[in-house]
C-alpha cells in the first residue's frame, strides 16, 4: 500500500548551549495506511523527537516529511496548523485530558476546535466514546475514569477530527495489562478497519503483535526494520 506518511533522511539536533544533541538522524520510514507501524528502542532513542516531527510538532533539523506524497515539511508556521488538525491524532501516555471537563467535554473540545458545530458536536462526541467503549461514561470526569477509560477518552478525542494518522507515544505505559491490551486492539482496528496509518512507540512487549512493521531505533537512527507476519 502506498505510504500515506513518509520520512525521508530526517535529523533532529537539539543545541544544548555548548553542546549539540544528535536526538534523531538521518531516518527514513514509511507508514502505509491500514497497518499498525511501531517505534520502539531505549528511552532516549528518538522515539518522542521522531513522532513529534512526523506530526509537524517540532521542526525537524533537516530531511523531508511527506504526506499524502505531499512535502509538509516546508510549510510555514501559519501552513502547518490547520493541516495538523484536519490529518492527525495524538496520543499521549500521560492521557492530557481536561480534568475540570467530563469525558464528553473533552471530546467536544476537540470538535469545536475543528469547527464543526454546536448542534452536531453532541452527537458526534457520543459516537465517539461509544466507539472507544465509554458509552457509560460520558458524563463522567476523568478523576472518576480508571487510567484506561481515561486513555480510551484520550483516543476518542484523538479520533474526533477523523484524522487519517494516529500518532501515539507510549499509549500503554501507565496502564495495567489488561488496560493496555485494550487500548492496542483499539489502535490496531483503527488502522485495520478504517484504512488508517498507526504510529506508536511503546516500551510494552507486548505491542509488538499489534504490530504490522516494527522500527527499532537506536541513538536516534534506525537499526531494523521487520515485518510481522499477519495472523
Ligand atoms: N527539548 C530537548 N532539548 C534537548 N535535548 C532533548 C530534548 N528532547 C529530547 N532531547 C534528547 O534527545 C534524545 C532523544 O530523546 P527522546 O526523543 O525523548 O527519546 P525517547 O522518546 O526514545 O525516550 C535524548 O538524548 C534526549 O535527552
Ligand atoms: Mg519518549
Amino acid at each position: 500500500m502506498k505510504p500515506l506518511l513518509e520520512a525521508r533522511a530526517l535529523t533532529k539536533h537539539y543545541q544544548q548551549g555548548s553542546v549539540t544533541v544528535a536526538a534523531v538522524e538521518n531516518v527514513s520510514l514509511a507508514a502505509p495506511g491500514g497497518e499498525v507501524t511501531l517505534l520502539i528502542g531505549p528511552s532516549g532513542s528518538g522515539k518522542s523527537t521522531l513522532l513529534s516531527m512526523l506530526g509537524g510538532i517540532l521542526r525537524p533539523t533537516s530531511g523531508a516529511i511527506l504526506l499524502g506524497g505531499h512535502e509538509v515539511g516546508n510549510l510555514s508556521d501559519r501552513e502547518l496548523p490547520p493541516i495538523r488538525r484536519r490529518c492527525f491524532g495524538f496520543v499521549f501516555q500521560s492521557f492530557n485530558l481536561f480534568p475540570f471537563l467530563t469525558a464528553r467535554e473533552n471530546v467536544e473540545t476537540a470538535l469545536r476546535l475543528r469547527k464543526v458545530p454546536a448542534p452536531l458536536r453532541e452527537r458526534r462526541s457520543a459516537e465517539l466514546l461509544e466507539y472507544c467503549n465509554l458509552a457509560e461514561r460520558m458524563d463522567f470526569y476523568p478523576a472518576s475514569l480508571s487510567d484506561g477509560e481515561k486513555q480510551r477518552v484520550a483516543i476518542a478525542r484523538a479520533l474526533a477530527g477523523d484524522p487519517f494518522i494516529l500518532l501515539a507515544d507510549e499509549p500503554t505505559a501507565r496502564l495495567d495489562s489488561a488496560s493496555g491490551e485494550a487500548i492496542l486492539e483499539m489502535l490496531r482496528g483503527f488502522a485495520r478497519r478504517r484504512g488508517k496509518a498507526v504510529i506508536m512507540a511503546s516500551h510494552d512487549p507486548k505491542a509488538r503483535s499489534f504490530a504490522d512493521q516494527v522500527y527499532s531505533l537506536a541513538d536516534g537512527r534506525i537499526e531494523a526494520l521487520e515485518r510481522i507476519p499477519q495472523k
